[in-house]
């Protein structure tokens, strides 16, 4: 795989960017009439209008040219042909099979029978814990792919959701999480779902251990098998920790955590909306696979809003990318998205070994609209910085009040429109704005945003938008020449938290690390609960 700065398409997008950053958006809404709807593209219950970005119909060629290059058509048909992409853990990368109703993994569709038969055991009330009470409450124990994905859903999917059935989620090794989560329950109709692919993970552990103990404190040690399952690829520690063998879902290793939703990482989330409505999920996803694997890149949604971004990150300079829905239940979209872009992207070896001389990963951020209007927006406005923006909103509500949707869409519409076009400073004047206030109150614009609307937020438009972005990170590290499927990045903190923790509960005074470091340990040796009493 060539370094793509070396290619011949990377230089010429290079060229066409210092020309491009003169051009504003609006005129290049000015030079075509047409351009919303040339620019605008439908998959899967998605209308994605790519209008407002600083291309011109030469840069989309560039960048699909530069596409070509590094062999983005042919890395595609690899990962869905199960060819091993993840080449540092020699693994296949083959999310798209847990939702490929035509796949041959028999596997899939067997644990996603279990998930069904289990999921519905609850729902129906005939699943009951060890005093013969029925389970209302699920709470599922994991981190990262094993929590922000199923936790991002169920709240996107709130409205689709049993309301007789509490559904939480527990991640943070802090016991706060955890307490606040059980406070207001019963032990005796609570089940917990311990969600760790390794089942080795410290944080998801010291939970787990924790719950136990709220369990059996309450039921008794042999309550343990009446109010836990566990979703793993390690079945042996599952089994070590009491766990019913019925009661394990196993998911495989060539799914990678961050892209395990539609695994048995789902879990929680079949409990609470049902197993027709996770079906329609994995239909939405489904969807835009096979728009991924078979459309040509000039069309291709999620290879559109990779490129995008390669855009940006590489040729004009942005390093942050906001994801701004507009929808109260997307709340923790953002948050997820930031494990899948950051956790896959936010590299700087290629797959040959070699540094990177070049940007890679951008950092993702965001929060529902309105409320950033009333936050951040100042600066994607009229800050310094190029933000570019998604914008993320739906045609209907799930609760229809008054005129909150209308409103809501009014906004999300006049974003967008003032992040492009701005207002000049005569356009200030000429509205009555004093004279020595227009430079303040003057929008430059030429702020860059892609907008994806559907009809509503149901489960199939969940799952259409998960998997337009989960290809768009594809096709970015497929550029860049990384990896975009492991994560040694994670590794050194954790293993230096390992040593820490018995230096924080010796009575010695740390001298191992760095001065800052030791300071710490000792300062928190000195005020931790117990120290001082
Ligand atoms: O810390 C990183 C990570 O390995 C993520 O990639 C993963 O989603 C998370 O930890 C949880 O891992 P596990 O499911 O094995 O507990």
């Amino acid at each position: 795989m060539p370094n793509p700065i070396d290619t011949t398409e990377w230089q010429s997008l290079a060229e066409h960017a210092g020309a491009m950053e003169a051009v504003h958006l609006r005129e290049l809404f000015a030079d075509d009439p047409q351009r919303a709807e040339h620019l605008c593209l439908n998959l899967a219950g998605l209308r994605v209008d790519f209008s407002k970005n600083r291309v011109t119909a030469d840069t989309l060629s560039r960048l699909t040219a530069l596409a070509r290059a590094m062999a983005i058509p042919e890395r595609i048909q690899a990962m869905f042909a199960g060819e091993p992409i993840n080449s540092t853990e020699n693994r296949p990368v083959l999310h798209v099979a847990l939702r490929d109703p035509c796949g041959d993994a028999a596997a899939v569709a067997t644990v996603q029978q279990q998930m069904a038969t289990f999921a519905k055991s609850i729902r129906s009330g005939a699943r009951s814990g060890h005093t013969g009470e029925p389970i209302r409450n699920v709470i599922n124990i994991g981190i990262g792919g094993s929590d922000l994905g199923p936790a991002m859903a169920t709240q996107a999917l709130r409205p689709f959701c049993d309301r007789a059935l509490t559904v939480r989620f527990v991640s943070n090794v802090d016991a706060s999480d955890l307490v606040e989560a059980v406070r207001d329950l019963e032990p005796a109709s609570t089940l917990f779902i311990v969600a760790s692919k390794t089942f080795t993970t410290d944080e998801t552990l010291t939970n787990a251990a924790s719950a136990r103990a709220w369990i059996t404190d309450s039921l008794g040690e042999a309550a343990v098998a009446d109010h836990f399952a566990a979703v793993s690829a390690n079945p042996e520690r599952t089994g070590a920790f009491g766990i019913r063998p019925e009661n394990v879902f196993e998911f495989w290793d060539w799914v990678g955590g961050r892209y395990s939703l539609c695994s048995a990482i789902g879990l929680p989330l079949m409990v609470a909306v049902g197993p027709d409505h996770f079906g329609a999920m994995l239909q939405g996803f489904n969807a835009v696979d096979r728009h991924f694997r078979d459309t040509e890149l000039e069309r291709n949604v999620p290879a559109l809003l990779g490129l995008l971004r390669i855009w940006y990150g590489n040729f004009l300079g942005a390093t942050t990318h906001a994801v701004l829905p507009y929808d109260q239940y997307l709340a923790r979209f953002p948050a997820y998205l930031q494990q899948l872009e950051m956790e896959s992207n936010g590299k700087r070896t290629r797959m040959d070994g070699e540094a990177v001389d070049y940007e890679t990963g951008a950092i993702v951020w965001g929060e529902p609209g309105t409320n950033g209007q009333h936050s951040f927006y100042q600066l994607l406005h009229q800050g310094t910085r190029l933000v570019p923006a998604d914008f993320i909103a739906f045609a209907r509500s799930q609760n229809p009040q008054g005129e909150h949707h209308d409103k809501l869409f009014a906004n999300v519409v006049a974003q967008g429109e003032a992040l492009a076009f701005g207002r000049t400073t005569d356009e200030a004047l000429a509205e009555g704005i004093p004279a020595e206030l227009a430079a303040h109150r003057t929008f430059d614009g030429n702020r860059p945003s892609t907008t994806i609307v559907a009809e509503e937020l149901s489960p199939h438009v969940l799952g259409s938008l998960i998997a337009l972005y989960e290809h768009s990170v594809f096709v970015q590290g497929a550029v860049w020449g990384i990896n975009s499927f492991d994560q040694w990045g994670v590794e050194l903190g954790k293993s230096l938290a390992r040593t820490i923790l018995p230096e924080l509960q010796s009575g010695a005074a740390a001298e191992s690390h760095d001065t800052s470091t030791n300071t710490l340990i000792d300062w928190y040796r000195a005020n931790r609960r117990g120290a001082t009493e």
